[in-house]
């Protein structure tokens, strides 16, 4: 395409930045699969951003013939429905602020197409969720480029993937199921902000996956159609599930919350295993984390490692700033990587510690080289950010990727 100066400048531009988020309190099953909405409402911690996050970029022209979306490089069908709910219903907000006069951006946009270009800073093959900060990031910088302001936006991020509308609210974030049928009150909304609790670290554990499992959207539907005990979670165990989980953050409880973590955590699976034909998200090695940290609480007699793991087999763990030293050199330890250094912890940094002999003989465990690839380490984070320097923009002048934007 060559653009002349006159079309450059009918070229508006939106850079944003979204974050992943790991639930505490499992969302799995929808009673609406058009609409997204849950059959039990979820609650989650985002991740900070510095570590894992989504760049968006999203242009819109009166020149662009139609919309164009690239994922990290690669050009993807813009006629995924998901893709199109959002974008439909982003529009359809815009026209009507429009029509009610009360919007402060170029609201004439709205009828143009867009260009949309995404990237990961963090690798697919790390087998982490990138639909959540994906979608939340397309909406939240559509909303910017439209001027669209709405405490509804986490719906619309919902309709592209239901823990995406988590990811447009940091820290710890809860995504009430809501009753209506239209979903209107399916939405996201804070609990805490990502500065409540400092002392709270993350830490990603990537393990040697070998095959691709189940996506959660089909999961869900065969554990929906098949499985009792998701009927029954839904039912009893999540609403109070959720009242607990809320009270022991806000009293900033990590025993209660490690325990209430776990237990959502391996009920979740275990509706995996109900489900007909079972489902397998956690392999060898995600075992071995399990027993691992509940070989490491019971020596202390405490809770001070929580583990949680979605639709895969790599581990999320929880545990306070204090106790993370010899946590990961624990791990380094039971799991002696191939790696060593800043190779095998990424992200912040974690101090060297000692272990006991001790505590070495008390869990127990012959080490299994190679099991984990790398950690990363990170802490709750905030939502979604507009990127100002033009010069991140992911898309050039011509409204096309930026060489750069082909791999990040
Ligand atoms: C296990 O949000 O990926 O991570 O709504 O079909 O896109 P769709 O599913 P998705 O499911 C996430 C499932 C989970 C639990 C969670 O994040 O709450």
């Amino acid at each position: 395409m060559n653009m002349t100066e006159n079309d450059k400048q009918s070229l508006s531009m939106v850079t944003c930045t979204a974050p992943v988020n790991i639930a505490v309190i499992k969302y799995w099953g929808k009673r609406d699969e058009d609409l997204i909405l849950p059959i039990n409402s979820s609650l989650s911690i985002t991740l900070h951003q510095d570590q894992l996050k989504t760049t968006t970029t999203i242009a819109c022209s009166r020149n662009f013939q139609q919309d164009r979306i690239w994922l990290n490089g690669k050009e993807e069908d813009i006629s995924n429905p998901r893709l199109q709910s959002c974008l439909q219903e982003i529009r359809r907000f815009s026209r009507k602020r429009r029509n009610s006069g009360d919007s402060t951006s170029d609201v004439s946009s709205v009828s143009h197409k867009v260009h949309i270009c995404s990237v990961n800073n963090f690798p697919t093959a790390a087998g982490l969720a990138s639909s959540a900060s994906g979608y939340a990031c397309l909406v939240y910088t559509l909303s910017q480029l439209f001027g669209v302001e709405s405490e509804q936006l986490s719906a619309v991020a919902r309709q592209g993937s239901g823990s995406a509308c988590r990811s447009l609210y940091g820290g710890f974030v809860q995504w009430k199921l809501g009753e209506q049928l239209d979903g209107k009150d399916s939405l996201a909304e804070q609990v805490e902000s990502e500065s409540f609790w400092p002392e709270l670290r993350i830490l990603i554990l990537v393990v040697s996956a070998e095959q691709k499992s189940v996506g959660s959207t089909s999961g869900m539907h065969t554990s929906v159609e098949t499985s009792q005990l998701l009927k029954y979670r839904a039912d009893v165990v999540v609403p109070s599930r959720m009242e607990k989980m809320i009270r022991v953050i806000r009293e900033r409880d990590f025993p209660a919350f490690g325990e209430l973590t776990m237990k959502d955590s391996n009920q979740f699976h275990a509706i995996c295993l109900d489900t007909y034909p079972p489902i397998f998200y956690l392999n060898n090695m995600s075992h071995r984390i399990i027993s691992l940290v509940h070989h490491y609480n019971q020596y202390y007699g405490e809770t001070r490692v929580a583990y949680t793991f979605d639709a895969g087999p790599n581990a999320v763990i929880y545990t306070l700033q204090d106790h993370l030293p010899e946590f990961v050199q624990v791990v380094r330890h039971f799991f002696p990587p191939e790696v060593n250094g800043e190779e095998f912890v990424k992200g912040l940094p974690v101090c060297s510690a000692d272990l006991s002999e001790e505590l070495k003989r008390d869990i127990n465990m012959e080490p299994t080289p190679k099991g984990i690839r790398y950690i990363i380490s990170t802490k709750a984070g905030p939502g979604p950010c507009v990127v100002k320097d033009p010069n991140h923009h992911l898309l050039g002048a011509d409204g096309l990727p930026k060489k750069s934007a082909i791999s990040d």
